[in-house]
């Protein structure tokens, strides 16, 4: 079988694919480069340059690479953006799926793992996220992954669609040093950003009612991330179903001065974080239960925090060294 992964030029497609090599499961890559790295695709595997918006150029990757299954990780991701620019983010994340479900259907490709959001959730009134949890977008990029997955749902019923969808929570580290994230938007870009700079990372509100008063979030390794979609696409690879949605999550917060804390620890860069207002919309704590993942998709948290900053900063240093 071999599958396309949409969006492997990305960060977390780059990982999948690595992860899809190694357990020697075929893979071609679809990435229009909007804000990947052609760099990252392996020389050995297939890359199709262009949008999931183009049907033709879909219809004749799916075709010309014999692909069986597709694991959907192409989008954009900027939620903050999103709000100044939902047209463009409905554009790629929600007629971007159904373009690709429609030639998928058409070329009798019937498999299909799909990246989605902690953001489908917004700020979830609850200690532990589960798969139940209401779903509560509040930006236009946590609706578009929301609708994506009724995409897939309505799919499954109309078409016979075996699909799953994988919720990420806040995805950080590298699996290899040439891999690397590198959205200006996300915490430890702009905090390895920073120190290389010379600036002082910052801390938005330290007031909340948390441990430590920073915000705690959910962190996850993006090797561990990539390995449960080669377990997701194993599974439909044998015909077995699986949910319509698993969260990735730890079922640990971290907060954003342990965060600091270690990127200190493992930086050698001894700094104390400036501490700003608080960042509106920004919840105390969002944690989730990867109960589920860990049942159906052997998901488990294979790195440490420590591991997860030393690797993404060991990325970054060799990115800012091209
Ligand atoms: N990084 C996170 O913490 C996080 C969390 C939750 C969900 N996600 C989702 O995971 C996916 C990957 O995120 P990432 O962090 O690797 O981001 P990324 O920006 O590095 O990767 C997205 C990839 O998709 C490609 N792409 C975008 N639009 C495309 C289109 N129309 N056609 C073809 N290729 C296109 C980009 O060029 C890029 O290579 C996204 O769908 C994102 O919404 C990411």
């Amino acid at each position: 079988m071999t599958w396309l992964v949409t969006g492997g030029a990305g960060y977390i497609g780059a990982h999948v694919v690595e992860a899809l090599t190694e357990a020697g499961m075929p893979a071609v890559v679809l990435d229009d480069l909007s804000s990947g790295h052609a760099g990252f695709v392996p020389e050995s595997v297939p890359f199709v340059r262009g949008s999931i918006l183009d049907g033709e150029l879909v219809a004749r990757a799916l075709d010309e690479h014999a692909v069986t299954g597709v694991i959907h990780v192409a989008g954009y991701k900027y939620a903050g953006v999103s709000v100044t620019r939902p047209l463009h983010t409905y554009e790629q994340n929600v007629t971007g799926t159904a373009v690709l479900l429609e030639r998928m259907q058409s070329a009798g490709v019937d498999r299909v793992v799909f990246s989605s959001s902690a953001a489908v959730y917004g700020t979830p009134d609850t200690l532990l996220v589960t798969e139940e949890t209401p779903k509560a977008p509040e930006s236009p990029y946590g609706e578009s992954k929301l609708v994506g997955e009724w995409l897939l749902r309505d799919q499954a019923t109309a078409a016979g669609l075996h699909a799953t969808a994988l919720r990420y929570f806040n995805v950080v580290g590298s699996g290899s040093p040439r891999l690397f994230d590198s959205s200006p938007h996300n915490l430890f870009p702009l905090v390895f950003d920073a120190l290389s700079e010379g600036r002082v990372p910052r801390i938005n509100g330290d007031d909340y009612d948390t441990p430590d008063g920073t915000c705690v979030r959910d962190y996850i390794h993006v090797a561990d991330l990539a390995l449960a979609h080669v377990a997701a696409a194993k599974r439909l690879e044998v015909g077995d179903e699986l949910l319509p949605a698993y969260n990735l999550g730890s079922g640990e917060g971290v907060s954003v001065r342990q965060i600091m804390d270690t990127v200190a620890e493992v930086t050698g860069i001894a700094f104390v974080p400036e501490i700003g207002p608080r960042r509106p919309g920004d919840p105390a704590r969002i944690v989730a239960s990867g109960e589920l993942a860990a049942r159906d998709l052997d998901w488990r948290m294979r790195h440490d925090l420590r591991e997860m900053v030393a690797s993404a900063w060991a990325a970054h240093q060799a990115a800012s060294r091209g």
